[in-house]
């Protein structure tokens, strides 16, 4: 008997007018559920006529929906697309693809350095857990390098003293957004041939003399976490490259589907990802959702304000903290060096005060100033000594970063907050410098 030939279609949707069509894609989103995310995303249980509001919203949806369809495609499409498109535009860079979260992000970049077990990775000590997991997870070697003790980003002397023949790849980290010495990983990873993934989850939207930040090494990856500058409804991350892997990124996004190979007797082929020197690795399943696009493509807009204020906030914090002992405050921008102000690195000089950033902290606290701790040493944490590194050792290698940790450094919120706060913040900081002035 005769084969007979599938249709096109992009695996799990549009299949086609039929009499009976696939009904892989499930019910459809209705007015109910859309009632419900508004009910989540403004919530006012408490309010007095709180349901009778919401129930006319769920009314003039209905009416709405008698206009137009329900949306059916709710992965990976036009939305997508679109953000990816906007995405380029924005970084000026030749790929982009929108994946579940930063962490996602690495990993791809990861997998196209063509990162294997026993290669090595060079992170800087301080910075999310996330920079080093999938280095960890494959059992990659994670090599831990100090900090500048300004900027708390990555010291590129500390990674040339770290560097050996095994060495595949360099993670450079944006802390708070503010950019790390780029020329120096950049010339001693060309140097090396060594690929180099930017932690750029903190920096969408800053930029490194003249490129935006997170395209300058070969792969870069951004977060839409909630916390972060603007958010993908909670969760989200886009990778970037300017490398030819990026025409692979559909692929490492999802499971290595290979829609540019229909095959025999199924739809498409399923292919492993080829990296840098002929590594192969399987892909992952990292999609994101339509209503996650969606979201962030309207976020982005409002992208460049929400930074000026964050600037103009900090310029207003260190402007108050200018002269003021045993103070360093938060580097800004200058011509070169663009930061996102994700977070307002504030450093004290214990030297000159009785006692260190824990004391401070816990002074702030009791005024009022909510203190998050932020970025313990990563060899500080369980997981590096329970997969056999010798974390002693490593710390040893990292005094800047301990003594950031443990003495100088915090952050403080600059958005979104009230001018009235940002002023009682600034008083406070103050206040608690002065009371612990030898
Ligand atoms: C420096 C840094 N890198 C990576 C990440 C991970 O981002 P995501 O949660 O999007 O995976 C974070 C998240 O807060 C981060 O702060």
């Amino acid at each position: 008997m005769e084969e007979k030939k599938k249709g096109k279609s992009d695996f799990r949707y549009d299949t086609g007018e039929a009499k009976v069509p696939w009904a892989a894609i499930g019910e459809n989103v209705n007015t109910d559920d859309i009632s419900e995310i508004i009910k989540f995303l403004i919530p006012g249980k408490d309010a007095t006529d709180y349901d009778e509001q919401l129930l006319k919203v769920k009314g003039e949806i209905e009416k709405l929906r008698e206009k137009g369809k329900y949306a059916t495609k709710l992965s990976l499409g036009s939305k997508v697309k679109e953000l990816e498109e906007e995405a380029k535009k924005f970084l000026n860079v030749r790929y982009a693809c929108f994946v579940t979260n930063a962490t996602a992000g690495f990993e791809i970049g990861l997998k196209f350095s063509g990162l294997k077990p026993g290669d090595e990775v060079i992170a800087p000590a301080i910075t999310f857990l996330s920079t080093i997991s999938y280095p960890l997870e494959i059992g990659a070697k994670v090599v831990l390098a100090d900090i500048d003790p300004r900027t708390i980003n990555i010291d590129p002397e500390d990674v040339a003293r770290k560097i050996t023949k095994r060495t595949k790849v360099i993670m450079p980290v944006y802390i708070g957004g503010y950019p790390p010495d780029m020329d120096s990983i950049m010339k001693l990873a060309k140097e090396n041939d060594i690929m180099v993934v930017e932690d750029a989850a903190h920096a969408f939207g800053g930029s490194y003399k003249g490129k935006m930040s997170g395209t300058i090494g070969d792969f870069g990856s951004y977060s839409f976490h909630e916390v972060k500058n603007i958010n993908a409804l909670g969760e989200g991350g886009i990778v970037v490259t300017n490398t030819d892997f990026g025409e692979d990124f559909p692929k490492s996004r999802f499971g290595g589907f290979d829609i540019a190979h229909p095959i025999e007797k199924w739809l498409y082929d399923v292919v492993a990802l080829k990296g840098k020197g002929d590594h192969y690795t399987a892909a992952g399943n990292h999609s994101s959702t339509e209503i996650q696009a969606v979201i962030l493509l309207s976020q982005m807009k409002r992208l460049e304000k929400i930074i000026k204020i964050r600037r103009k906030n900090a310029e207003y914090l260190n402007k108050r903290f200018e002269g003021i002992e045993g103070i360093i405050p938060c580097p800004l921008d200058n011509d070169e060096i663009k930061g996102t102000y994700h977070l307002y690195l504030l450093q004290i000089e214990p030297e000159k005060l009785n006692g260190d950033i824990q004391d401070f902290e816990e002074k702030l606290t009791a005024k009022g100033v909510t203190q998050i701790p932020h970025f313990a040493p990563l060899y500080r944490f369980s997981y590096m000594k329970q997969l056999g590194y010798d974390t002693e050792a490593i710390k040893k290698t990292c005094p800047n970063a301990e003594e950031a940790f443990l003495h100088r450094f915090t952050h403080l919120p600059l958005y979104p907050i009230t001018e009235e706060q940002l002023k009682y913040m600034a008083d406070k900081v103050i206040e608690a410098v002065e009371e612990m002035r030898r």
